[in-house]
């Protein structure tokens, strides 16, 4: 089922001002050409002769699109009730023939991987500093995490990214909605107001496509997720960006003292895991806040004085990882520190009642 994105947020905020303060126009932004992201419905099954309920106990357990199917092990799937062996292929063979593209033992060449790769986009960080360090800004169909003491700017980082989400860009990037899911109970609408207006946003339309969850616990953060495949789901094409402030808070209250360990980095892969099947699936970029701890032996392996929490499992999962730190005043740096594709490099950056943003002399 193909999916057309509706307006794109600054047409709406062209819509909605009345004094037409908004000198932006469609000549000075370029031509914005509507994105076509085809998904396929796990709907689309029946005519491949899988029945109604077992689509339904799909859907129960946030599967909704085939690519979703096929980005799990018959063994995951054989977990969903009354799902048999016989019952799992039938369903991968119809996926198949659905979407033979991406069907499991079928190569495509680095030149079709490169057109695939078009689909994605960045999004500023409101900081051109950052941008350059991590190619452009916070990519789509990948995590992205920024990891740092208290007051180095994380939230601070993801409030901006709420508000640029929903910026159109001269590159065809039309803009779209937010996911929020805050652990930590930091999110502040009255933040998003003046970064709005800094980038020239209607701050009502800009909060009206912010959709907004308090995480209680852990568990209650991993079943968050299902609702945010569902709400992709339904509105197919219009999120862009997916904020989880911190990944770790709950973990680490959840779980305590070694022997419990294993068990959080096991429920942490699996998140972690729905994470970037989510982030492929709806091409949404997630960025995720970390906390730190202190580690001597970390520390000097890696030339940073903190370590970000997680372990291994989080380090391997995120594809772009941020260190920040402490300067003077409210100048903070950033570091990139591990990325697949670019040199570890850091950058100074600012933060301002407009969001985050570059200290003057580099503005
Ligand atoms: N309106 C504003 N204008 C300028 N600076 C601000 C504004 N609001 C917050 N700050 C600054 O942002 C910093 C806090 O950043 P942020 O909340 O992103 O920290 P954090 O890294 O998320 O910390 P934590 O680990 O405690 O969650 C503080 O130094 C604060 O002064
Ligand atoms: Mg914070």
């Amino acid at each position: 089922m193909a999916a057309k994105l509706e307006k794109p947020v600054q047409e709406l905020c062209e819509e909605i001002r009345e004094d037409g303060s908004d000198t932006r126009t469609e000549e000075s932004l370029g031509h914005i050409e509507e994105e076509d992201i085809t998904f396929f419905d796990v709907d689309l099954l029946v005519e491949h002769g899988i029945a109604l309920d077992d689509i339904k106990q799909l859907k129960k357990s946030g599967i909704n699109t085939v690519k979703g199917i096929q980005m799990c092990t018959r063994k995951k799937l054989s977990t969903l009730k009354g799902f048999s062996e016989e019952k799992v292929n039938k369903i991968k063979d119809a996926c198949g023939k659905i979407c033979p593209v991406s069907t499991a033992g079928c190569f495509l060449t680095g030149l079709e991987v490169c057109e695939q790769r078009k689909q994605l986009f960045t999004l500023t960080t409101g900081s051109k500093n950052i941008d350059k360090i991590i190619g452009g800004g916070v990519e789509s169909m990948s995590i992205t995490e920024v990891f740092g003491e208290a007051r180095t700017g994380k939230t601070q980082l993801a409030h901006t990214l709420c508000v640029t989400a929903q910026l159109p860009t001269d590159t065809g990037y039309t803009g779209g909605k937010v996911m929020y899911i805050d652990t930590e109970r930091t999110f502040r609408p009255d933040r998003i107001k003046p970064i709005a207006d800094r980038f020239e946003l209607d701050s009502n339309a800009v909060l009206d496509n912010i959709l907004y969850a308090r995480a209680y616990n852990s568990e209650h953060q991993y079943e968050l997720l299902n609702s945010v495949s569902d709400k992709f789901h339904e509105e197919p094409g219009m999120f862009k960006l997916l904020i989880i402030d911190s990944i770790m808070a709950l973990f680490r209250v959840d779980f305590t003292g070694s022997a419990e360990m294993t068990e959080r980095q096991s429920k942490l892969g699996l998140m972690l895991s729905k994470l970037q099947k989510i982030s492929e699936e709806y091409n949404v970029a997630v960025f995720l806040t970390n906390q730190i701890t202190t580690d001597l032996q970390y520390s000097l392996i890696n030339d940073l004085d903190i370590k970000p929490v997680g372990g291994n499992i989080l380090a391997h999962s995120s594809t772009t990882r941020i260190a920040l730190r402490k300067a003077k005043g409210n100048v903070r740096i950033a570091r990139l520190f591990d990325s697949p594709k670019l040199e570890e490099q850091e950058v100074e950056f600012v933060i301002r009642n407009g969001g985050v943003s570059d200290p003057e002399k580099t503005e």
